[in-house]
């Protein structure tokens, strides 16, 4: 520490992101990143006037983007406002919403990036263990005073709520904002999106990160009732006016608007899913029921911590959660078929003896 920082922030602990190493080229199945590219659609949108164009602004409200993210899921402009990454979108929704002297109620086991920027805003974070079998307790999440963020479906988990579950919540909290966290829904989740007429206390954040093959062009955005958002943009506006930059919104529209695209690589990633938790039950491990783009997984003979230093040592990476509860797991992001068959090639050996631990 400088010295300098600031004192209020001493005792914040940031975010461990997972590993993006540098020092050989790795089976990377430890992000929860798509093993396709983005669609082509996509990529034909940076052209050379575009990258040109970069020496203006961009559009302080990515109007685009936002038009094109409302036409997808039938909501109103006003209904949605984009965001760099839906991490900056969880993140304005904690400042707009959640400084009221309420803390915010998270579950144990859940992104962790929920209890850091608590930590960040001063904010209480109410954590609420997830059930024996890893679900979210509804009944608790209903009993809170606090605001909720719930990723839905979970991380790393993968399990689910259903929309009737959400609805529960909902009702329940009527003077508290619950914030979903849809990082993961295209891959066989219920969004609460059509549920955003319904209720004037619905946050939904999603990502272009997963389904949308574009972790790195950092686009996310919230959805909710046009009152909420108008706060939401208040906000954004006076962190950083400018949250999209002019390619990201360019790459953003295509992406949204090629429907087929993103449909046939859910479809693709669904099937390695059962394929991969179907030879990975064969081979002795507990598998969580996840839908989501990764799988929660452990084995009686190693612990979380074993497996993935094996792995890694293979060429292999997945995400190991140093953690009470999950410590024996591994979250193993769902690649491409030729790239799980190296994985579960690796894992039998592994088991095997064949590589040592
Ligand atoms: C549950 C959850 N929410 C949000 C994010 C953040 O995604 P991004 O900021 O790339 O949109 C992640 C990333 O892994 C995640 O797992």
């Amino acid at each position: 520490m400088s010295g300098f920082l600031s004192y209020r922030y001493r005792e914040i602990e940031p975010y461990t992101a997972g590993e993006q190493p540098q020092d050989r080229q790795y089976i990377k199945l430890n992000t929860n990143e798509s093993p396709f590219p983005p669609s082509p659609k996509a990529v034909e949108a940076v052209t050379k006037a575009a990258v040109e164009g970069l020496k203006l602004y961009s559009d302080p409200v990515s109007r685009k983007l936002r038009k094109a993210i409302a036409a997808f899921w039938g909501l109103d402009e006003s209904e949605v406002v984009a965001t760099n990454g839906s991490d900056e979108a969880l993140a304005l929704a904690f400042i707009a919403y959640c400084g009221g002297g309420e803390g915010i109620a998270s579950p144990d086991i859940s992104y962790g990036f929920y209890p850091v920027l608590c930590g960040l805003l001063g904010l209480d974070n109410e954590v609420i263990p997830l059930k024996k079998d890893f679900t979210i307790d509804v009944d608790a999440f209903c009993a809170t005073k606090n605001h909720v963020v719930l990723a839905n479906p979970n991380a790393p988990t993968g399990l689910a709520l259903s929309l009737a579950q959400m609805e529960r919540i909902l009702v329940a909290n009527p003077d508290r904002i619950v914030i979903v966290d849809e990082a993961y829904i295209d891959y066989g989740g219920q969004s609460c999106i059509p549920l955003i007429p319904k209720y004037n206390n619905l946050i939904v954040v999603q990502t272009f990160s997963k389904s949308r093959s574009l972790a790195g062009a950092r686009i996310g955005f919230a959805a909710g009732q046009k009152a909420l958002m108008e706060d939401f943009d208040k906000i954004r506006d006076s962190l950083n006016p400018y949250n999209i930059n002019t390619l990201s919104e360019r790459i953003g529209v295509a992406a949204v608007e090629d429907k087929n695209y993103l449909e046939a690589c859910v479809a693709e990633i669904v099937k390695t899913r059962a394929y991969t938790a179907n030879a990975l039950q064969k081979l002795g491990f507990e598998v969580l029921p996840s839908i989501a783009n990764f799988l929660f997984a452990r084995h009686p003979k190693l612990t979380g911590k074993q497996y993935y230093l094996a792995l890694k040592k293979e060429g292999v990476l997945v995400r190991h959660f140093d953690k009470d509860r999950i410590r024996d797991f591994a979250r193993i992001s769902i690649g491409s078929r030729e790239e799980m068959e190296i994985l579960l090639e690796k894992t039998e050996k592994i088991l095997k003896g064949e590589i040592a631990l």
